[in-house]
């Protein structure tokens, strides 16, 4: 028997890091990239279960791995959930076209995948609250103190507007809109930059919490005009976005040559996304423009580009 299971990416339109502090902010699925996860009954004794992930050169038994080990706090998290204490022999496969971490996900789209791919392989496929509540265990492993944002928009697969302990509210896109996602190509752990944004904090409440509150400002506006279709406003709002991220400390010199060479090769506007300190940033394009925007991010360093279609 055999059971396969796929989460999208996601990109985090506008907010990050002020979520952590309760902030809104917005995030959406990225279809095009998927992580999968296929589980094959093999044979063996119950609890023998094999997890080969080339993807990060993982081969291992699931004994071999350590209790904090995001994936085997994931497998065991499904069993224990569903009570289950000998579960089938099986070989666990996860494959992503996710890049690691840059900011696309791919913690949580492969604990999502996993999550239900083993409880299908069960029978006993687990409802989306929790399935969730399992990918946010892992993104704690991952990450610290993580927000939820990327576990609930890869879950749920649709728009959100996430507020920290808050229930999900969806929101819809009034008008299509492209992003170009240009990847610096540096890998940067979400982790070390959310405990910078932590320090800073720490030794400027009284400034950081101005800095979030703008941004709460930002995305209200944007959620309102992307609900509106007013897609030209979304331009300068990711700039003001992306000015606010660099008072918090994540931008990096990539980051700001990525969205300087965008906005000056037509895009709408550009602001990282995601942690920050390397990974991707996001600009808004004419249709008309995608080439010419991604050609120049490329030109400026970017190590791929990705072209997305939002709504
Ligand atoms: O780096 P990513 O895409 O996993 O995004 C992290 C988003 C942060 O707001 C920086 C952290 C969080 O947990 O929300």
């Amino acid at each position: 028997m055999e059971i396969t299971a796929s989460a999208p990416g996601k990109v985090i339109l506008f907010g990050e890091h002020a979520v952590v502090y309760r902030r809104p902010a917005l995030a959406v699925p990225l279809n095009d990239l998927q992580a999968t996860v296929t589980v094959t009954r093999v044979m063996g004794l119950p609890g023998e279960i094999q997890i080969e992930a080339p993807d990060i050169r993982l081969s291992t038994s699931l004994s071999a791995l350590r209790g904090d080990h995001p994936l085997a706090a994931v497998i065991r998290g499904v069993f224990t959930t569903l009570g289950i204490t000998r579960p089938p022999a099986c070989t666990v496969r996860i494959a992503s076209s996710i890049p690691v971490a840059s900011g696309l996900g791919s913690g949580a789209a492969v604990s999502v995948a996993l999550t239900r791919a083993l409880s299908a392989f069960v029978g006993q496929p687990l409802p989306d609250e929790k399935v969730n509540a399992l990918a946010f265990e892992a993104e704690r492993l991952h990450h610290g103190t993580p927000s939820g944002i990327d576990n609930t928009v890869i879950t749920y697969g649709k728009p959100v507007y996430f507020v920290k302990g808050q229930p999900v509210e969806h929101f819809k896109v009034g008008w299509p809109f492209t992003i170009v996602i240009g990847d610096t190509g540096i890998q940067s752990l979400t982790r070390e930059a959310v405990a910078d944004v932590r320090r800073a904090w720490e030794n400027d409440p009284q400034q950081l919490e101005k800095v979030f509150d703008q941004v709460s400002i930002v995305v209200q506006e944007a959620r309102q005009s992307i609900e509106c279709g007013s897609i030209s406003a979304l331009g300068p709002l990711m700039d003001e976005n992306h000015a606010l991220l660099k008072q918090m400390g994540v931008s990096s010199l990539e980051l700001d040559r990525l969205t300087e060479t965008a906005r000056r090769s037509g895009a709408l506007g550009a602001k990282l996304s995601g942690g920050g300190k390397g990974g991707n940033m996001i600009a808004l394009v004419e249709l008309g423009d995608v080439d010419r925007v991604a050609g120049s991010l490329e030109a400026a360093g970017a190590r791929r580009t990705i072209v997305s279609r939002i709504g």
